[in-house]
């Protein structure tokens, strides 16, 4: 046979696929909750630029809420926090249509996206987490993100206080809707893993590490504190790599990173942690959606040169159960670190 006739070497493609939320997802590369999702022309930009499922900014119930007379009572019976939180939403009048607008931007992305749509609620009430996800619900998204976003900044509320009230409001959710529930996590708890086990136990379907903690900038000239929003970077990953190493192979949760995903290699260190997907929000900002191409053919570079076959072969390559070495998640990394630390220069004065 000579060489004209040879039968060109086949190679395969490595695997992107994966699963989240009982969907199946052509990569591990989500849009991450963000200004992105907000009108229909940018989700039809994310999916053509190649998301593998998009997640919708949260609808605030302060925002629903406006519509609502029983507003008014509760303002007056002095729920402070929630008063407070108002003001964050300025304009009044136009948003007692935030909800049908958020309904109808879940419905038009289904009737001309492919991909899976994820909404995503941020409630303040009880009741509200419950009412608003059953109208997601209807509306037709594929999964609910609870952005579970709150500050605690009542002096007689204990963490344990605290963290009752999130499994009940996952629980509740649970018992109300049929929807595959993630559950967007901020990093500041005592204990993560009891914690997410809770969760787990709630019914929670995922676990989304971790949301960013927003805090405001003093402006010292016109003496205000004001809101700051600074995208993320990549050194941000690393406590989200930590604790999903650590819960990898312990919750029937599958796990998702967000915050600090950047590069290709920010992608599969997530995956080799444990995570099901990474969500993107800083790098698409940054950017642009086109970065997602990028990802996508970095990552099928990588795994050919490393002669991985599929995403599910790295998943949890690197978690605290099959590192080699899972003291590293542990006290003694602790140790370790502080003296890896080699000085610059040996004599203190050049310092
Ligand atoms: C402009 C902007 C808007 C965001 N809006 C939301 C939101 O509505 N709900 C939410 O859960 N997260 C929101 N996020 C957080 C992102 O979903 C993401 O979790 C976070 O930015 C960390 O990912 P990153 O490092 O890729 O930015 C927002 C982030 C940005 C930058």
């Amino acid at each position: 046979m000579n060489g004209a006739d040879a039968e060109p070497m086949l190679e395969t493609e490595p695997v992107l696929r994966t699963d989240y939320l009982g969907l199946h997802l052509k990569s591990p590369l989500v849009a991450a909750a963000s200004a992105l999702g907000e009108s229909l022309d940018n989700i039809l930009r994310l999916e053509d630029a190649g998301a593998a499922a998009i997640v919708l900014p949260s609808i605030f119930e302060e925002q629903i809420l406006l519509e609502n007379a029983a507003l008014e009572n509760d303002l007056t019976r002095g729920t402070e926090s929630f008063a407070e939180s108002l003001d964050y939403f300025p304009g009044t009048p136009s948003l007692h249509h935030e909800m049908e607008h958020y309904l109808n931007l879940i419905r038009a992305a289904k009737s001309r996206c492919e991909i899976p749509i994820l909404a995503s609620l941020n409630g303040a009430t009880p009741g509200g987490w419950v009412r608003f996800a059953q109208e997601i619900e209807q509306a037709g998204a594929d999964a609910l993100e609870l952005n579970t976003y709150a500050l605690a900044t009542g002096f007689l509320k204990t963490s344990a206080i605290i963290e009752d009230g999130l499994i009940d409001l996952v629980l509740r959710v649970r018992q109300s809707v049929q929807l595959r529930l993630a559950v967007k996590l901020s990093p500041y708890f005592t204990s993560i893993p009891h914690l997410a086990r809770q969760l787990d136990d709630a019914g929670a379907d995922a676990l989304v590490l971790f949301n960013r903690f927003y805090q405001p900038d003093f402006d010292i000239e016109n003496l205000a504190v004001v809101p700051r929003l600074t995208l993320s970077r990549p050194e941000e990953l690393l406590l989200r790599l930590h604790w999903v190493a650590i819960l990898y192979g312990h919750l029937r949760a599958e796990l998702a990173v967000t915050g600090g995903v950047h590069g290709v290699e920010d992608v599969l260190k997530s995956i080799m942690a444990g995570a099901q997907v990474v969500q993107l929000a800083s790098a698409l900002l940054r950017h642009g959606v086109g970065h997602i191409d990028t990802l996508h053919s970095g990552l099928l570079r990588w795994m050919r040169e490393h002669e991985y076959t599929s995403i599910r072969q790295m998943r949890g390559s690197l978690s605290r159960r099959s590192a080699p070495d899972p003291s590293a998640f542990e006290r003694g990394n602790y140790i370790r670190t502080l003296s890896s630390y080699t000085l610059r220069y040996k004599n203190l004065q050049q310092y």
